[in-house]
C-alpha cells in the first residue's frame, strides 16, 4: 500500500495539529509529496520539519483558509515547488460551543467561515487544474455534528453544509476525475479538544456513549482520508464516511 500515491502532490489545511497533521503524515507515508497549510506559522514550519527534516516531499505554507487570496498564493507556493495539487484534504475547523440563546454573533460567523467559506477557497483555488489534470481527490473534514449536538447550531449547521457541499461538488466534477467525499469523525483526541474547559466531561460522555467504549485517535482519521485520496476509492464519490466508533445519536 505504501507508495500508491506516488507522483501525487497532496494540500492539507489545518495540518500544524491534530488530525490534519495526521493525514499529512500518513499521506507522506503513501507516497504523496505533501503540502501543510495552517495559520499558525510557527507551527505549521514546526510540523513540517518533524515529518521531513530534508524538506525535499513536505512543505509548510502559511495561510487563512477564510481569506481567498492568501489562500491562491499558497496553492501558487505549492504549484511551483512541487505540482499541481492532485489531492485537497479541507481539515481546518473548530468548534465555538454556546446554545443558542448565548452564542455571540461573531463565534456563529467564525465557524461558518472556517468550515463553509474556507472549503469553498481551497476548492477554488484547486479546482480548474485537477480539471486540466483530469483527475483529483478533495477530502471534507465534516464531524458527527452534523447529525444535530446541543450547543453547537453554528457547528452543526457549517458540518451539515459542507455534507451538500461535497454531494453537489462530486456532481459537478466527477466528468473531469474527480471523486469529492467526506469523513465525519467522532470524538478524536486532538489538541484542539485537549485545550477544551470542559474536556474530561466530553470525553467521558464520549466513551460512555461509544459501542467500542473509547475516543478515537487521529490516525484513526487519517487511514480512512488516506483511503479516499487512494486507488481503492476511485469509484466512490459524494459520499460521507462516519469515522466515529460506531456512535451516531
Ligand atoms: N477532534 C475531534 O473530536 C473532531 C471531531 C469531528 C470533526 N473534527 C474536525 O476535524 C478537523 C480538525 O480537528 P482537530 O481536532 O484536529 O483540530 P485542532 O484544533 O487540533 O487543529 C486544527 C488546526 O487548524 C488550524 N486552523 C484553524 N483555523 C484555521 C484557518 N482559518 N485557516 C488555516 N488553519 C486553521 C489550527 O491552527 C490548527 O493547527 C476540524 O475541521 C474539526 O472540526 C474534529
Amino acid at each position: 500500500m505504501s507508495g500508491e500515491l506516488e507522483g501525487r502532490v497532496a494540500l492539507v489545511t489545518g495540518a500544524a495539529q491534530g488530525i490534519g497533521l495526521a493525514c499529512a503524515e500518513l499521506l507522506l507515508e503513501r507516497g504523496a509529496r505533501t503540502a501543510l497549510l495552517d495559520m499558525d506559522p510557527a507551527a505549521v514550519v514546526a510540523a513540517a520539519q518533524r515529518l521531513d527534516p530534508s524538506g525535499e516531499r513536505v512543505l509548510a505554507v502559511e495561510a487563512d483558509v477564510t481569506d481567498l487570496p492568501a489562500v491562491q498564493a499558497a496553492v501558487d507556493t505549492v504549484c511551483h515547488r512541487f505540482d499541481d495539487v492532485g489531492i485537497l484534504v479541507n481539515n481546518a475547523g473548530f468548534p465555538r460551543d454556546a446554545y443558542l440563546s448565548k452564542m455571540a454573533p461573531e463565534d456563529w460567523h467564525r465557524v461558518i467561515d472556517v468550515v463553509l467559506t474556507g472549503t469553498f477557497n481551497c476548492c477554488q483555488a484547486v479546482i480548474e487544474s485537477m480539471m486540466g489534470q483530469q483527475w483529483g481527490r478533495i477530502i471534507n473534514m465534516s464531524s458527527r455534528s452534523h447529525l444535530g449536538n446541543p450547543g453547537q447550531t453554528n457547528y452543526s449547521a457549517a458540518k451539515a453544509g459542507l455534507i451538500g457541499f461535497t454531494r453537489a461538488l462530486a456532481l459537478e466534477s466527477g466528468a473531469f476525475g474527480i471523486t469529492v467525499n467526506a469523513v465525519a469523525p467522532g470524538f478524536v483526541e486532538t489538541e484542539g479538544m485537549t485545550r477544551l474547559e470542559n474536556y474530561d466531561v466530553l470525553k467521558q460522555r464520549s466513551v460512555d456513549k461509544s459501542p467500542l467504549k473509547r475516543v478515537g485517535q487521529p490516525e484513526e482519521i487519517a487511514t480512512t482520508v488516506a483511503f479516499l485520496a487512494g486507488p481503492g476509492a476511485a469509484y466512490i464519490t459524494g459520499e460521507t464516511v462516519h469515522v466515529t466508533g460506531g456512535r451516531y445519536a
